[in-house]
């Protein structure tokens, strides 16, 4: 059993579908703070949880139905227990996904009621996603005491989306979400799964998110291309290089040596992807220094290489990004997530920040016709039962 946590912030809309014997559970979404596109490469992550978060609400029930209610939009789905299957682009998908993680476990999932609610802005790039299907795994683990750690229910969550979602996403999100501490950036190692957290002290600076709202529908196909496209890279040095596995074993000079003649493009995704490697961990010695100057400044040199080597930035995303880079009270800005889309993320002067979001929503409206969202992150726990 988990330590509970006082119920009494449960969001409202959830408390009417709580009852005695209901397990409650709530999920971060994340930020990541360098190391974009480098998970899936068995790479280096910096990423950290957020005060944003879903919360789930499951409760048995004496039949063999799954009855969910997605409270924020109003929507209740029901399937027979032996009928659950995915349903493209549903929301539905986060949840069954990881009940059939369950089942294919050979683990028996009897009939249940579930709600949810969340305040991650969706479709943000702060993987809302992912936190539901972390407190859906929680909630499940603790209900029916299958006693899974930690580690265990993020990969299957990860597998829920590969499976049910269609996103072939690496292990980061989920991780994140469930592995969260307060104060800290969790920087991990993709490949061995270990993890250390790096405290992230941020004295006077604010971490401010600027939502483009744009959400390309490519995003997830191309997501899956920029995949396939690395591991074409990996598999022209391999003919050279047998001992390599994937781009974390792969050099600069390797890549000019095996690939650049060959092809350009794949050139390119795979030459970001082992600068940003490099650059994650010159960024952590710059957080062990207490240097956010310099730590920052990489946060712009890892936006020009995903918007023009690893190409998955898009026009709004690079508008936001120059709008704030020659700002001296911006200490760092990039765009985040798996791109296309979504927030930008910048480290601001917390004397700047109320300014630095009228000017760039007033810039935004000029440019695009929208209005700019901006959130304020803080680093928060990851998944825990609060009920
Ligand atoms: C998405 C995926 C993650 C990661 C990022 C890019 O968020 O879910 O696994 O690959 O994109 O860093």
């Amino acid at each position: 059993m988990l330590p509970k946590q006082s119920p009494l912030n449960l969001p409202a809309k959830l408390k009417a579908h709580v009852q005695q014997h209901s397990i409650i559970t709530r999920s971060p979404g994340r930020i990541n703070l360098i190391g974009e596109h480098t998970d899936y490469n068995e790479g280096y992550v910096l990423p950290a949880a957020i005060d944003k978060a879903a919360y789930l609400s499951l409760t048995p029930r004496q039949d063999q139905t799954i009855v969910l209610h997605a409270l924020d939009l109003g929507e209740v789905f029901r399937v027979p227990m032996g009928e659950i299957k995915k349903i493209p682009g549903s929301w539905t998908n986060y949840i069954l996904g990881v009940v059939d993680q369950f089942i294919q476990r050979g683990i028996a999932v009897p009939g249940f009621e579930a709600a949810l609610v969340a305040d991650i802005p969706l479709g943000a790039g702060l993987s809302s996603s992912a936190a539901v299907e972390c407190a859906t795994a929680m909630a499940l683990n603790e209900w029916l005491a299958t006693g899974l750690d930690k580690l265990t229910l993020v990969k299957m969550s990860q597998m829920a989306e590969h499976a049910y979602a269609g996103v072939q996403c690496g292990i980061m999100d989920q991780f994140a979400s469930m592995f969260g501490k307060k104060d800290h950036v969790i920087r991990l190692d993709c490949r061995s799964l270990q993890y250390e957290y790096v405290p992230f002290l941020t004295k006077g600076i604010r971490i401010v998110l600027m939502d483009t709202q744009i959400k390309h529908s490519l995003a997830s196909s191309e997501y899956n291309t920029r995949r396939q496209q690395c591991d074409l890279g990996v598999s022209l040095i391999r003919k050279h290089h047998p001992e390599v596995s994937s781009l974390r074993d792969v050099t600069r000079e390797m890549l000019d040596e095996f690939v650049l003649q060959k092809d350009p493009l794949i050139y390119h995704r795979c030459q970001y992807v082992v600068e940003e490697n490099g650059r994650l961990l010159e960024a952590c010695e710059d957080l062990r220094k207490g240097d956010l100057r310099s730590f920052g400044s990489k946060l712009f040199v890892t936006h020009e290489g995903l918007s023009h080597l690893y190409q998955v930035s898009c026009e709004e995303l690079d508008f936001l990004v120059d709008h704030v880079r020659n700002n001296p009270s911006v200490l760092g800005a990039r765009m985040m997530g798996g791109g296309f889309g979504g927030c930008t993320l910048n480290l601001v002067r917390e004397e700047a920040v109320d300014e630095l979001i009228h000017s760039a929503s007033r810039a935004y409206l000029d440019f695009s016709g929208q209005e700019l969202k901006a959130y304020m992150a803080s680093i928060e726990d990851g998944t825990s039962r609060i009920s």
